[in-house]
């Protein structure tokens, strides 16, 4: 059996970027234009800490106006809405990202919907779901991690997905369920799998597309994976790990890499794989909204 080919979403994203940042300067030099990105981030959970650090450098070497409101743990609800409906009405911001999850005494539908449709570069709105639901994907914002998925499927096998068959893992609101709008918008046959699911091994078998986003450490095995799928891999689990030599703390995706890597065409490993295409589609999101904000094409 041939090795998968790993797909190296860090490389992606960096090419991404790097035309992202291109476009920002002539947007700013043509109409005076700098995209605007604020995050909001409420208590002190380390991994959303390094996902905002992550998201405020890139929109910071993007050439973006990039803000960042941290709020205490113990923030109180009318205060957030506040915050919200200052960015929400201030032109140099266009886009808006409240980081999840939320403490648990906050609504997060009532925050992420107070959020105006035209800032959402999270894509969460209901406004912009169901654009994408809807089918008119060009119009909406999409959710960044499924929008990066989708670009490293059809790097692989096409745009045109017609014929194939894709198995998403999991049901969210975040990954899942907008994962499985875009699949099936490019003509993918497409099933959405969940906890509930009977005989999960026996439904990723028949799967072109397999996309993991369940957050069950390596739980994806080569004996479940039909011979050259493209395998793509949401998950980010912190797991005990022997590195060189000595048990620490590492992550690890939804995926048995190495076990799958046996079988599949094409696996993105974790890290760089999707999460550093999830940051670069926050960015293009971003400067899509600036141009619109600013009457050009998106
Ligand atoms: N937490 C984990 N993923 C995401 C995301 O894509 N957006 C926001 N706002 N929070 C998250």
């Amino acid at each position: 059996m041939t090795a998968a080919k790993r797909i190296d979403g860090k490389a992606k994203a960096a090419q991404l970027t790097e035309s992202i940042t291109r476009e920002t300067a002539t947007l700013l030099a043509e109409h005076g234009i700098k995209p605007g990105l604020a995050v909001v981030i409420i208590g002190k959970d380390p991994a959303s800490q390094v996902y905002v650090r992550n998201k405020r450098r890139t929109a910071e070497s993007c050439g973006f106006h990039s803000v960042q409101h941290s709020l205490d743990a113990d923030a109180l609800q009318p205060d957030v809405l506040a915050l919200i409906h200052q960015l929400n009405s201030d032109d140099a911001i266009h886009g808006i990202l409240v980081q999840l999850p939320l403490p648990e005494h906050l609504d997060e539908q009532l925050i992420t919907q107070a959020i105006s449709p035209s800032k959402d570069v999270d894509g969460f709105h209901f406004i912009n779901i169901g654009k994408l639901t809807a089918g008119l994907t060009a119009d909406a914002f999409v959710p960044c991690t499924p929008a990066g998925c989708m670009l490293m499927i059809q790097d692989e096998i096409g745009n045109d997905l017609s014929g194939k068959n894709a198995v998403v893992i999991g049901r969210s609101n975040i990954v899942g369920k907008p994962m499985a709008s875009l699949l099936l918008q490019a003509n993918a046959t497409v099933t959405v799998a969940h906890s509930r699911t009977k005989n999960l091994p026996g439904v990723v078998a028949a799967a072109d597309i397999v996309v993991a986003a369940v957050g069950r450490p390596d739980m994806v095995k080569a004996d479940w994976v039909k011979p050259g799928a493209v395998v793509i891999d949401v998950g980010i689990n912190r797991v005990e790990k022997m590195i060189d030599g000595e048990k620490k703390m590492g992550l690890t995706g939804d995926v048995d890499f190495d076990d799958v890597g046996t079988v599949a065409g094409a696996v993105t490993p974790v890290p760089g794989g999707v999460g550093p295409m999830t940051i670069s589609m926050l960015m293009a999101n971003t400067l899509r909204s600036a141009r619109l904000a600013a009457g050009l094409e998106a």
